[in-house]
């Protein structure tokens, strides 16, 4: 799946309790403009099923676990993220949806753009009418 992959963090393994942490340009391939995470996640719930315009993004399970499910609009590819060193990049104009989160996890994911609803494509239908347009 063209542009996706798995960002290993730096871990700073430590007796008084690990550390990771990533900066800008150099761990991840863009500029922070936005930081959201999700949590509280009732079980069986479903999160973030859309693609964007133009928004790059890496998500992290800082705690629990969950899986990231990406559809290219041919491929689709299933990432479980348990690990809080892993970052998942995932580039514009890719279909995404969280799912299968445990008790408690945390997912924390920063982008390359404010909140903007125009940047969203909410329909799969209409995803995969873009993707064929290119
Ligand atoms: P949304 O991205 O639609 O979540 P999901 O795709 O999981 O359904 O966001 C849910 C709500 O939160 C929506 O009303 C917009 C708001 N929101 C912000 O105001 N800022 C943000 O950075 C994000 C991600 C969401």
């Amino acid at each position: 799946m063209d542009g996706v992959r798995l960002i290993s963090l730096p871990k700073i393994v430590d007796n008084r309790g690990n550390l990771s942490y990533f900066e800008n340009l150099n761990h991840i391939p863009f500029e922070i403009k936005r930081v959201y995470w999700i949590y509280d996640v009732p079980g069986g719930e479903i999160r973030g099923g859309h693609a964007y315009l133009d928004l790059q993004e890496v998500i992290i399970a800082l705690s629990g676990s969950f899986d990231v499910v990406l559809n290219d609009g041919v491929n689709q590819k299933v990432y479980t993220l348990n690990r809080s060193y892993n970052a998942l990049y995932v580039p514009k104009m890719i279909w995404r949806h969280l799912e299968n989160f445990s008790t408690n996890s945390l997912a924390f994911i920063a982008t390359d753009a404010f909140y903007e609803l125009n940047q969203y494509i909410r329909d799969f239908y209409t995803y995969k009418q873009l993707i064929n347009e290119k």
